[in-house]
C-alpha cells in the first residue's frame, strides 16, 4: 500500500493537501494541519501546533521538499487555493493541467526551482494570476508563451536572473498588464532594443545591480514609471555616475528614482539637469560630501533621502536648491553633523525632517538651526548628542505634532519649558535623554500632547511625587516610565491624568503599597512587569480592580497567608491579567516558580487568644508537604479551618 504515502506537497498551499512524490524531508511525509495566518486558513505539512515564525518559513519555502514534478491536475480538488508555492523544488516537469483547480489563482511562487524557460510554466488556468514570483532561477529571456494571460498581472519578479538583453517583443508581450511592477534586480542588463518601453506605464521598475545606468536609461526612452529602482549593492563593481548618465532620463516621465550607495564622479548642477520632473530621489549611501549650488528647476521635488552620507554641516546640502521638499532625510550621516545656522530656511513647506543618528551637538538649539520652517509636523533628532534646548527651543516650528529625541542627551536650560510653544504636539519620546526630571516647568504648554514616552530616565529618589512633571500634560493617552528605576509613586502623583489610557511602568522597583497611584485612573491598560511587587494590601486592590489589562509578570510575588487577598483577588480577575504564564510565586521557597493561578489557598487564623495576631500564623494550602491537619499537628496553636481547602478566613477587621 505504498503509492499514497508521499510527500504532502510542496512547500505550502492554501486549504489543500496533495499528493506528490516521496521525499527524504521528514517535514514533506507529515499530515496537513490548517493553521490561521491572518485570517486565511493554511494547510502545512508538518506536525500539528507549529508556531507562526515557521508557517512563513514555508511561505518562504525553507521546508523543500524535492518535488521534481507537479502532475495533471495535482490542485484539482482545492477550488479555494489562491497561492501556490513551489520555492526551493527543483522542478523538471510540470504537467499542462498542473495547476488546474483553484478558482482564484493569484499568486505563484516558483523561485529558485532551476527554471530556466518561461515556456515551462503551464499556462492553463492563470487569468487571475496577480504575481509570479521566478528569482534565483536561470532565465535569461522574458519572453512570455505566447498565450499567457498577463491581465491581471500586477508583480512579475525576475530578480537574480540571467537577463542581459530585452527586447520589444518581450515588453510587448506585458501590454496587457496596467500598472505593472517589475523586478529586475541582480540582473547586469547589458542592452535594450531602442523602442521597447516606448509609451508603456509602470508603476515600479527595478534595475539594481546593472552595471551600465545609462544604457538603462536610454532603454526607457518615452516610458512612464512611478518608481524607478536603479541602486546597486555592496559588492557590485559599477561605474561613477556623470551628468551623461542621466541622459535618458531627460525623455521619460519618472515619479520617484532611486540611486542608493552609487559613486558621482563629480557632482554638477548639470548632474541634475534631467531631474527636474522628479518628485521623490533617492541617494541613500551615495558618499556624498555635499549637493553643488546653482542646481535648477528642482521644483517638484517633494522628497529628498540623504542619509548615510557624508556631510560636515548641514548647509551643504544646498537646500535652497529644493524649495517644494515636504519631506528630509538625512538620518546616519557618517560624519558628526553640524546643524549651521538657517541651513533649511527656504524649505517653507518641509513636514517630515529625520535627523537622527547624526551625531549632532549643539549647545543652543534649535531656533537658529531650525529656522523658519513653519509646518514641520514630524522631527526626529534621536539618537544624537547632547543637545542644549533653550527656552521655546522650537519656536520656529510651532506645528510640530511627532518629536523624538529618544536617546539623545537633553541640557535645558533655563528651568522652564522648551517645549512652550508646541501646543500641536501629540508624540513626544523623551527616553533615555538623561532628562531632569525634577523640573516640573518641563512639558509646560504641551495642551494636546497625548503619547509621551519617559522611559529611562530617573526620578528624584526614585520616586514620583505628589507635584511632578506630568501635572501640566493632563491629555495624556499613553504614558511609558518603565526602566525609570522607580521605587515609589505617590498616590496623588497621577491625579491630573484622568484620560490615560495606557500606562507603562514595567522594569522598574515598585511595590505594592505604590497601587494607590491608580485609584483616579479607570480603564488602564496597566503594566507592571518586572517590578518588585511582593504582597499587594487588600485596600489597594480596588485600584487594580478598576483598570482593564494588567500585566503584572515577573513580579517576586508573595504566595503565603499573608497575601491572601491580592491572591484571592487575582484568581477572580484572571480575565484582566496578560502574562499569567510567567505570574509567578517568588515565596514560600516550595511553591517558587507556580503560576499564581494554580495556587489554591487555606489560609487558618490563630486563636491563641488575642485574635489579632492571626496572620503569623498564616500559611498556604495545599503546601507540597503538608496538609492542614498535620500543620496543625505541628502547630498546636493553630486550628485548621473546617476542612476545605480553598477557604479563607477574613481579617477580623473586615467582616
Ligand atoms: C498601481 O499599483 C499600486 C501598488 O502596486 C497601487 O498603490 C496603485 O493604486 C495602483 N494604481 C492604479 C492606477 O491602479
Ligand atoms: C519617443 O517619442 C518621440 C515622440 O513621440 C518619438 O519621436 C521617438 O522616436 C520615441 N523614441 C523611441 C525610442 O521610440
Ligand atoms: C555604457 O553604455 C553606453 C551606451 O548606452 C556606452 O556609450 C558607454 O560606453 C557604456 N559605458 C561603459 C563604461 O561601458
Ligand atoms: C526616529 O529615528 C529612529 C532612528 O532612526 C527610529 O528608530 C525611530 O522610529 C524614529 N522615530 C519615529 C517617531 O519615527
Ligand atoms: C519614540 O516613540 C515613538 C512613539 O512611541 C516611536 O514611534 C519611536 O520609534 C520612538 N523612538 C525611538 C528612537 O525608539
Ligand atoms: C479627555 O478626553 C475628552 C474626550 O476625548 C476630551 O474632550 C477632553 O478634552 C480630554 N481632556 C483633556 C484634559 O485633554
Ligand atoms: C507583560 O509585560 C512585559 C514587559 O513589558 C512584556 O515583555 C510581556 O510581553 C507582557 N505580557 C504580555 C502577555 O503581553
Amino acid at each position: 500500500m505504498a503509492p499514497r504515502v508521499g510527500c504532502f506537497l510542496l512547500a505550502v498551499l492554501i486549504s489543500a493537501s496533495c499528493e506528490v512524490i516521496t521525499s527524504s524531508n521528514p517535514m514533506c511525509t507529515e499530515d496537513f494541519h490548517a493553521i490561521q495566518v491572518a485570517g486565511v486558513t493554511l494547510s502545512i505539512p508538518g506536525p500539528p501546533g507549529l508556531p507562526y515564525a515557521t508557517v512563513r518559513d514555508f511561505l518562504f519555502g525553507e521546508v523543500r521538499c524535492q518535488i521534481n514534478w507537479v502532475r495533471e491536475d495535482t490542485f484539482q480538488n482545492h477550488h479555494q487555493l489562491n497561492t501556490i508555492v513551489l520555492t526551493g523544488n527543483p522542478l523538471i516537469f510540470m504537467a499542462e493541467t498542473s495547476l488546474t483547480g483553484p478558482k482564484l489563482l493569484k499568486h505563484l511562487f516558483l523561485t529558485q526551482t532551476g527554471i530556466s524557460n518561461l515556456e515551462f510554466i503551464p499556462v492553463h488556468n492563470l487569468e487571475n494570476l496577480e504575481s509570479l514570483h521566478l528569482g534565483s532561477n536561470h532565465i535569461s529571456s522574458i519572453n512570455l508563451p505566447e498565450n499567457f494571460p498577463t491581465q491581471n498581472l500586477k508583480v512579475l519578479d525576475f530578480q537574480n536572473n540571467a537577463i542581459h538583453y530585452i527586447s520589444s517583443k518581450d515588453i510587448n508581450g506585458l501590454e496587457q498588464a496596467t500598472n505593472l511592477s517589475l523586478n529586475f534586480n541582480g540582473n547586469d542588463i547589458k542592452g535594450i532594443e531602442p523602442g521597447a518601453f516606448n509609451s508603456k506605464i509602470f508603476q515600479s521598475l527595478k534595475f539594481g545591480g546593472s552595471l551600465n545606468l545609462s544604457v538603462i536609461l536610454k532603454g526607457l526612452q518615452n516610458s512612464t514609471i512611478q518608481s524607478l529602482w536603479l541602486g546597486t549593492f555592496e559588492d557590485t563593481d559599477d561605474q561613477d555616475l556623470t551628468s551623461a548618465t542621466f541622459e535618458g532620463l531627460c525623455d521619460m516621465a519618472v515619479e520617484s528614482i532611486n540611486l542608493q550607495k552609487h559613486h558621482f564622479d563629480g557632482f554638477s548642477p548639470s548632474t541634475f539637469r534631467c531631474f527636474t520632473r522628479l518628485q521623490e530621489l533617492d541617494l541613500t549611501a551615495a558618499h556624498l560630501k555635499g549637493l553643488p549650488s546653482g542646481i535648477e528647476g528642482m521644483n517638484s521635488l517633494k522628497k529628498l533621502v540623504l542619509s548615510a552620507n557624508s556631510f560636515d554641516q548641514l548647509c551643504q546640502i544646498n537646500a535652497a536648491s529644493f524649495p517644494s521638499l515636504t519631506d528630509l532625510y538625512v538620518k546616519g550621516n557618517m560624519k558628526k553633523l553640524d546643524l549651521g545656522a538657517r541651513c533649511l530656511e527656504k524649505l517653507e513647506n518641509l513636514q517630515k525632517l529625520d535627523l537622527s543618528h547624526s551625531d549632532i551637538e549643539a549647545s543652543d538649539c534649535c531656533n537658529l538651526q531650525l529656522k523658519n520652517l513653519p509646518h514641520l509636523q514630524y522631527l526626529n533628532l534621536s539618537y544624537n548628542e547632547p543637545l542644549g534646548l533653550e527656552d521655546q527651543a522650537f519656536k520656529e516650528c510651532p506645528r510640530l505634532e511627532l518629536l523624538d529625541l529618544a536617546f539623545t542627551h537633553l541640557l535645558v536650560k533655563a528651568a522652564q519649558s522648551p517645549f512652550q510653544n508646541l501646543h500641536l504636539l501629540r508624540v513626544l519620546n523623551l527616553s533615555h535623554c538623561l532628562l531632569d526630571t525634577s523640573n516640573r516647568h518641563l512639558l509646560e504648554g504641551l495642551l494636546d500632547l497625548r503619547h509621551l514616552n519617559v522611559q529611562g530616565n530617573h526620578f528624584q529618589d526614585g520616586s514620583i511625587s505628589k507635584t511632578n512633571l506630568l501635572q501640566t500634560v493632563s491629555s495624556l493617552e499613553i504614558l511609558i516610565l518603565s526602566s525609570c528605576d522607580l521605587l515609589s509613586i505617590d498616590q496623588q502623583a497621577f491625579h491630573s491624568l484622568g484620560n490615560m489610557s495606557h500606562l507603562d511602568l514595567s522594569h522598574n522597583s515598585l511595590t505594592g503599597d505604590s497601587m494607590d497611584a491608580f485609584s483616579p485612573l479607570k480603564g488602564l491598560y496597566l503594566n507592571l512587569a518586572a517590578n518588585n511587587i511582593r504582597i499587594i494590601p487588600p485596600h489597594l486592590l480596588p485600584a487594580l480592580s478598576q483598570q482593564s489589562t494588567i500585566n503584572l509578570s515577573h513580579n517576586p510575588l508573595d504566595c503565603t497567608c499573608s497575601n491572601i487577598h491580592f491572591i484571592t483577588w487575582y484568581k477572580e480577575n484572571l480575565h484582566k491579567l496578560e502574562g499569567s504564564e510567567e505570574t509567578v510565586c517568588a515565596n514560600p521557597p516550595p511553591l517558587r516558580g507556580v503560576k499564581l493561578s494554580d495556587v489554591k489557598l487555606s489560609c487558618g487564623l490563630t486563636v491563641s487568644g488575642n485574635r489579632k495576631k492571626y496572620s503569623r500564623f498564616y500559611t498556604l494550602f495545599p503546601h507540597p508537604h503538608l496538609t492542614p491537619n498535620s500543620w496543625a499537628q505541628r502547630h498546636p496553636s493553630f486550628k485548621a479551618k473546617r476542612g476545605g481547602t480553598d477557604e479563607w478566613v477574613p481579617k477580623p477587621s473586615e467582616r
